[in-house]
């Protein structure tokens, strides 16, 4: 007998936790550093685009999904499907991409406790800017910090999800979303009065396309889906959590859009400060831990505004991976009938231990010709991987699933269910039928080289 489903108890309540999932490192540390590689303006007006045309369709399609069936990714698209063995492993693609992703953020939300706990050592006092880029460098090479400092931050989200969902998740996030709109606002305000604003406002605000490659958009769009925290199933897990008389619409848009304003202020949390000391926007995965500290070491009140920051990485990241962690073991719940207890000791050792060469991936100690072969090392492969194929290609055959598989009727009854208003519906159901799997249809195909549209 299947047991009964916990669901949030409030709406605020899963409104945090689930703009919580989408919070995360993807806005605060990913999206300012790609966005610095691909010149600016024009990523980001594509980012803003893709995000709400093909990613808030494709949120609303995983939440109508988790609610309808009250299930999670594998067994939710075998119901959806007449228990096909095909869409099944679709779910089994969502799951092993959550794993990864879970292992390769925990690495870089270790490097975040780090640097909390650093900053309140003031790291940075009486350091050239150089010695300070160079310590980045010594943590990333050094296995037994990284092993350490992702390892307590998995533990961390044990100690979160041991509690459920009421008083696990919701609890906690709860708790770290505001602290986290607090410290970020907070920063936002500061930077307002640094004298690189306009600049920054100018190179994120106004598009260049010149400045963008194919990659270039391809990334605009993994970057959608990764922000938003979809085509995982992580949102299906999350939605099958919800009440039967909230609005899934007008939620996924206030989430969509704190999201995006999240990503956009991060963007003017840190570029001011980049351009007030006149640093390189092209900082890469280091921009905010060895740019921001050269500023922060620059400013008045450093130990503050330096540990802030870094536990405001740390909460978004915590609010984030809980949510990978969540699926799978929800997953691993539904299909084997395991205690929670069991699922997430077992889910949180392969995280760990699929994590381990990521852990391990600036010192060498494992797999040291990765990078000779494969040109990125393996940390870097595996987040390319999964945010700039894998999610595009899993959110590829989820709107398959939604526009073309699964009873049309069934889909726009739950999209309705709680909503006043059907033409919206219809509305969306032409998106998810038609646009979005065409134009992921053609990125995807301008990206193997089939087609080409940009250099
Ligand atoms: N949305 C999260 C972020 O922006 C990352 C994430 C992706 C979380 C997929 C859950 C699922 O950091």
């Amino acid at each position: 007998m299947p047991k009964l489903h916990e669901h949030w108890a409030s709406r605020l309540g899963f409104i945090m936790a689930t703009s919580g999932s989408a919070v995360g490192l993807g806005s605060l540390w990913r999206f300012p550093y790609i966005a610095g590689e691909n010149g600016g303006g024009a990523f980001v007006l594509l980012y803003v685009l893709f995000t709400f045309c093909i990613g808030l369709p494709v949120f609303i399609g995983e939440l109508i999904i988790g609610r309808k069936t009250q299930k999670s990714a594998i067994l939710a698209y075998s119901e959806l499907t007449n228990q096909s063995r095909t869409w099944r492993s679709l779910g089994w693609l969502n799951l092993s991409i959550s794993l990864i992703t879970l292992s390769y953020y925990s690495v870089v939300s270790g490097w975040c406790l780090s640097y909390a706990l650093m900053s309140l050592t003031q790291f940075s006092a009486g350091k050239s800017s150089e010695e300070i880029k160079q310590i980045f460098f010594l943590l990333r090479s050094s296995p037994g910090i990284n092993v350490l400092w992702s390892s307590i931050f998995l533990l961390i989200n044990v100690g979160v999800i041991v509690g459920g969902i009421q008083k696990g998740i919701e609890y906690w996030s709860k708790i770290l979303m505001p602290c986290l709109w607090f410290i970020l606002m907070s920063l936002f305000f500061y930077s307002l009065s640094l004298p690189g604003f306009p600049g920054a406002c100018h190179f994120i605000f106004s598009p260049d396309f010149s400045q963008l490659s194919s990659d270039g958009i391809l990334s605009a769009l993994g970057m959608a889906f990764f922000t938003l925290s979809v085509s995982l199933g992580v949102i299906i897990t999350y939605g099958s959590y919800m009440q039967q008389e909230d609005n899934i619409p007008v939620n996924a848009f206030i989430i969509t859009i704190l999201t995006t304003l999240v990503s956009l202020i991060a963007a003017l949390v840190i570029f001011p400060a980049v351009f007030t000391f006149g640093l390189p926007p092209q900082g890469g995965p280091g921009l905010i831990f060895q740019t921001l500290p050269i500023v922060f070491a620059k400013l008045p009140g450093t130990i503050f505004i330096s540990t802030i920051f870094f536990l405001l990485l740390l909460f978004a990241a915590l609010t984030s991976t809980i949510s990978l962690l969540e699926m799978l073991v929800a997953n691993l719940i539904e299909l084997y009938e395991f205690s929670r207890k069991r699922a997430i000791a077992i889910c949180i050792t392969l995280a760990w231990i699929v994590g381990l060469p990521s852990m391990l991936s600036g010192s060498g100690v494992m797999f040291a010709e990765w990078e000779k072969i494969y040109s990125k090392n393996f940390f870097d492969t595996v987040s390319f991987l999964t945010a700039n194929w894998l999610m595009p290609i899993s959110a590829f055959c989820l709107t398959f699933l939604i526009g073309w598989r699964a009873n049309r009727n069934v889909i726009i009854e739950e999209f309705n269910q709680g909503v006043g208003y059907s033409f919206v519906s219809s509305m969306w159901f032409f998106i998810i039928r038609w646009i979005s799997p065409f134009v992921l249809f053609i990125i995807l195909l301008q990206e193997l080289g089939i087609l080409r549209f940009k250099k």
